[in-house]
């Protein structure tokens, strides 16, 4: 797919629920349209210190519970993720609203051969307690992985129904390029990668590059995973002019384009609700240009 096809869908949806206290369920939340057809939620939750002691467990599950029912119901996870704790958590969470959750799992390039890839695959999904996975990324490429033998994994997954799309995740352009070489490589629906306010290396190259074959990119660390990013003086004005808050302005931020997805995480219900004020945030040029003043790209 060339061009800049896919869109921002919902992008008015209204959000009322957010500025209770409750989470209340959303009808549409904006979603960014997928190559070869569907879409996904554009703003999800990410899971990597999950389950892994850093917040009670049930605050954790409160927490993506409440970003599900107010939209941000993509889930990303992976199996090397607190060695598969987070995956069953996610489990837990999704027990009972399968069908809700767009669900986003990743292969370890040490598991990237034809049967490795089926058996992590296998595990993944007993641990997170479903059939299938919305989107199976091979989370980086790592020395010595063929990239045709992974793609051959990931569309055998794909025929039998156990995943719906797969993609890639920490791909640069070379590897991008060495992907749609291989037959069948153009149908990667995802490149996951670092992308924030404090990290906008991809924007010279790779956004551009994934815009131009139509991968959409999901951003991670899109707070910056745990930098000073949230106490950036520019941010809170931004936030400020809003009436909203620095970490939604920073999320908003990466959404901006409507081609991209985010994932921040947090094991804070309070800070979850938060997190998904950005989906009616619209960030104006005025805001855009203070940014881009205040963070070099
Ligand atoms: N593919 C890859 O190689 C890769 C690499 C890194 C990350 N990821 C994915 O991307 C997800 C997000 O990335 P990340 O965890 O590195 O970074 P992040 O989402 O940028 O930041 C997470 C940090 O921000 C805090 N936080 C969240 N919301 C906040 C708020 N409203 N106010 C203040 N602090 C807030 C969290 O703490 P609290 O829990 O206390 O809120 C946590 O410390 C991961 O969970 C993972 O799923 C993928």
């Amino acid at each position: 797919m060339q061009g800049p096809t896919r869109r921002l869908i919902g992008a008015a949806c209204a959000l009322a629920a957010l500025s209770g206290t409750g989470a209340t369920a959303q009808t549409r939340a904006p979603a960014v349209e997928l190559p070869h057809g569907g879409n996904a939620p554009a703003l999800g939750q990410g899971s990597w210190h999950l389950a892994q002691g850093r917040h009670p467990a049930a605050a954790e599950e409160e927490a993506l519970r409440t970003g599900i029912a107010l939209g941000m119901t993509l889930i990303d996870t992976a199996e090397i993720y607190g060695q598969g704790r987070a995956e069953e958590m996610v489990g837990r969470i999704i027990a009972g609203q399968r069908d809700k959750v767009f669900l986003v799992s990743k292969v370890s390039p040490g598991h990237a051969t034809a049967t490795g890839i089926r058996q992590a695959c296998a595990a993944s999904l007993a641990r997170l307690g479903t059939d299938r996975l919305d989107l199976y990324l091979l989370h980086w490429r790592g020395g010595g992985v063929d990239i045709g033998v992974v793609v051959g994994a990931f569309e055998a997954l794909r025929a039998e129904g156990r995943i719906r799309r797969w993609g890639v995740s920490n791909f640069r352009v070379a590897d991008m390029e060495d992907l749609f070489r291989v037959r069948g490589g153009d149908a990667c629906a995802a490149n996951q990668v670092r992308y924030s306010l404090t990290d906008r290396g991809i924007e010279p190259d790779l956004l551009p590059w994934c815009e131009r074959h139509g991968v959409p990119i999901m951003a991670y660390s899109p707070l910056g995973s745990g930098n000073d990013l949230l106490r950036n003086p520019a941010l809170a004005r931004v936030a400020e002019r809003h009436v909203s808050n620095p970490a939604a302005v920073a999320i908003a931020w990466t959404l901006r384009s409507g081609h991209v997805i985010s994932i921040p995480e947090s094991g804070s219900a309070v800070h979850v609700r938060q997190n998904a004020a950005a989906l009616a945030l619209r960030l104006t040029a005025e805001d855009l240009g203070d940014l881009d003043r205040a963070f070099r790209a």
